[in-house]
């Protein structure tokens, strides 16, 4: 990487810990001591360098779980010293934001979303170390949602989505469905804030609502699926899909108000982040981008959930410019965060703009669109 070695250790953050078992989180920090020397052995060993050739050791510090984030960073400063590496600490939303520029040239600055099982914000990304914050979610992540709701379909209990995260099993299930119907229609969310901020637990709960009521309705056994789970789960990924494209707008909208992008030869959308892997969300976002004389760039779906590359790729940036480096004797300075915000907050900034946003018409949106709006 431009001459450049960073040895990224991927620490698992808040929402991989709930895959552990997140209300055991003892659970997940042994998880993590006994496989993190031999993950980061094996990957020295297939890229086919020693400790000795890095330039540096990359380690998420925040935001995230404690007991998990520790464990990493203890070993990462326990290499700095033995091997007298500079430390770099990550924050993993950061990251994810920034691994886009290694697989393409997209200049500072650009527009950010990230939706994952944890995280749903959008952000300006000015340079490697300096983002502004537009909005987040005051409840659920996009990708909690659709784990929740999948599991309370009980998706898993069909074969061809047994092996399947939730929100794959809610996108492929939508897939098949032949045609959306008025049936499970979900209100418009947060329509009346004008703000960047998501809200994903409201749709979750009309979705468990009218699983509920249509189990209740067919005297359904237990184990058993609604039959019309297609179509339930097109107008939930339609729906969670309108509300991220809305927010997306009146973020574009208020960059646009503030000429934040007038000196960049191509604006563009960064989309990153598990939920991002959705081919659905990501063609609404393109179509959208598209119809505001955006580009939008999602990396490769194996970057899109979390990795130790992209925590990598962030210490090589950091280590190119000389941003955030500890030399060994300055490591013991470097804290764990439970909480760290991305940037600087313009969250307020955006609500007192109050953009009122003329939808665009997304064209693999339009089946969900309903009159008047
Ligand atoms: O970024 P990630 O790997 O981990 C963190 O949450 O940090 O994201 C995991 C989330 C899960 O909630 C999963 O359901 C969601 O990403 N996800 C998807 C898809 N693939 C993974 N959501 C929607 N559509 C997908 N195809
Ligand atoms: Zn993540």
């Amino acid at each position: 990487m431009r001459g450049n070695k960073v040895l990224g250790e991927k620490v698992h953050t808040q929402s991989e810990s709930i895959l552990f078992g997140g209300v055991l989180p003892p659970f997940a920090q042994d998880f993590h001591r006994k496989h993190i020397e031999p993950v980061v052995e094996e990957s020295l060993k297939r890229a086919n360098v020693n400790f000795e050739d890095l330039d540096a050791i990359a380690v998420t510090n925040r935001p995230g779980i404690n007991l998990s984030l520790s464990v990493g960073v203890r070993y990462a400063k326990h290499l700095a010293r033995r091997y007298q590496k500079p430390l770099i600490p990550i924050h993993h939303m950061e990251a994810h934001a920034l691994t886009a520029r290694m697989e393409r040239n997209i200049e500072f600055p650009f527009l950010c979303l990230l939706i994952s099982g944890g995280h749903s914000l959008l952000a300006i990304v000015h340079d490697v170390d300096d983002f502004s914050l537009l909005g987040e979610t005051v409840d659920d992540a996009p990708g909690e949602a659709f784990d929740k709701i999948a599991r309370r379909l009980k998706l898993r209990n069909l074969p061809k989505f047994e092996h399947k995260n939730g929100g794959q099993a809610i996108e492929e299930a939508a897939l098949t469905c032949g045609a959306i119907t008025d049936k499970y229609k979900f209100p418009l969310l947060m329509a009346r804030h004008r703000d960047c901020q998501f809200s994903f637990a409201g749709i979750k709960n009309s979705a468990k609502r009218f699983i509920q009521n249509e189990e209740l309705s067919l005297n359904l056994d237990a184990d058993l699926v609604i039959p019309d789970y297609p179509d339930l789960c097109a107008n939930f990924l339609g729906g969670i899909t309108r509300h991220l494209c809305h927010k997306t707008q009146r973020a574009i909208e208020f960059c646009e108000r503030k000429e934040i992008f007038k000196d960049v030869k191509q604006k563009t959308l960064v989309v990153s982040g598990g939920v991002a892997c959705n081919d659905f969300i990501n063609i609404a976002l393109s179509q959208l981008c598209g119809l505001m004389d955006f580009k939008a760039y999602r990396p490769s779906k194996k970057l899109c959930t979390d990795n130790g590359v992209m925590i990598a790729w962030n210490g090589v940036e950091r280590f190119e410019t000389q941003k955030g480096i500890y030399p060994v004797d300055r490591i013991d300075e470097i804290p764990t965060l439970n909480r760290c915000m991305l940037g600087k907050s313009l969250i307020d900034e955006v609500k007192d703009a109050g953009i009122s946003c003329k939808w665009a018409k997304i064209p693999i949106l339009q089946p969900f669109r309903r009159a008047g709006k």
